[in-house]
């Protein structure tokens, strides 16, 4: 063996010793800094104004109350429902358009494997339909679905325009994907083909002439969500909005979700340095913080009360009722 520092353990070490002095300090800081950046949190988060309307109750007509069914499939039925949003107080631009569903897992295994990466990616794989059976090949002629699976099939096709004293807002649609996403996962040389051509439709239908990686929409949809209540961006508007603003949005009120329970919802939402509306992360930095400053008082308080010298191993065997063993 080497006779080295290594082989005969002499490394330098840090053995840190927990003294109370070292413990109290530590919880204190971590109290001190914790608790102000919890506060600034809470307060971003009430800065944020949020305009949500649920509508898949509201735009079911009232004829078909209890037969939502008859009128999601109609195709003769008209979905169109113009609902009005008050704006609480000033919304700065951008404005965040969100839909959001519930009861909607696109979570499930199946659901998140129904796509074919290689296929997204580039044309030269446009054959290749990997795992996304049901949705693979066309009925009749067996040609490939691009893009195919049921990610991409199921894509959400209810449509908003706003519109303020009957000035149209215009919904900014560009950007709302992930750059990373447009680059490297969807194709520039890829168009959509065969696609919602089956007998049951899924969802949106895509425009043949824009390749996947500029088709925002469907990139932001296929970003499968992790929990079965999500949002996603719509859009977004870039102008401010007044305190008191009566909104109309006319809705098309074409996604089924009525088939399994779900909701759907429209959210204007601005946002802060924290992102949008979101409490948890500034209760969870209070309680923290709070939880390590009644440690160190605690810990102080035993200190102060019942001071043990530091290294005295008389300690660890010494109660009240038998004698010191030294
Ligand atoms: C929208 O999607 C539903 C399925 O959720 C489908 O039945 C309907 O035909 C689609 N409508 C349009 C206009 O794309």
């Amino acid at each position: 063996m080497v006779d080295s520092r290594f082989s005969q353990q002499e490394l330098h070490a840090w053995q840190p010793i927990l003294t109370p002095g070292w413990v109290i300090a530590i919880f204190t800081f971590i109290g001190l800094v914790f608790i102000p950046i919890g506060v600034a949190s809470l307060f971003a988060s009430e800065q944020v104004v949020e305009v949500p309307l649920r509508y898949d109750d509201q735009c079911l007509p009232s004829l078909y109350k209890d037969d939502a069914m008859t009128y999601i499939k109609g195709n003769r039925i008209s979905k169109t429902c113009t609902k009005k949003l008050t704006v609480k107080s000033k919304m700065k631009a951008p404005i965040y358009v969100y839909y959001q569903l519930s009861n909607f897992y696109q979570n499930h295994r199946h659901y998140v494997k129904s796509r074919d990466h290689k296929q997204l990616r580039s044309k030269a794989d446009e054959n290749d339909v990997g795992k996304c059976f049901p949705e693979d090949y066309t009925a009749n002629g067996y040609l490939p679905v691009v893009p195919c699976g049921l990610a991409a099939w199921s894509l959400f096709n209810d449509t908003y325009r706003f519109s303020n004293n009957n000035k149209d807002l215009v919904i900014n649609k560009k950007n709302i994907a992930w750059k990373s996403d447009q680059k490297a996962k969807f194709g520039s040389d890829v168009y959509p083909k065969n696609f919602q051509t089956g007998s049951l439709i899924g969802g949106a239908r895509l425009n043949e002439s824009i390749p996947l990686s500029e088709q925002e929409d469907l990139i932001v949809w296929m970003r499968t969500a992790a929990l079965p209540t999500f949002r996603k961006l719509y859009g977004k508007i870039e102008v401010d909005l007044e305190a008191n603003d009566e909104i109309t949005v006319v809705i098309e009120n074409n996604y089924n979700t009525y088939q399994f329970g779900g909701t759907k919802s429209v959210i204007l939402s601005t946002t802060t340095w924290i992102g949008g509306k979101n409490d948890f992360l500034g209760i969870a930095y209070i309680l923290i913080g709070g939880l390590s400053l009644v440690y160190s008082l605690v810990f102080l308080l035993m200190y102060l009360m019942k001071p043990r010298p530091l290294g005295d191993p008389r300690y660890l065997t010494w109660n009240k009722n038998s004698k010191c063993l030294n």
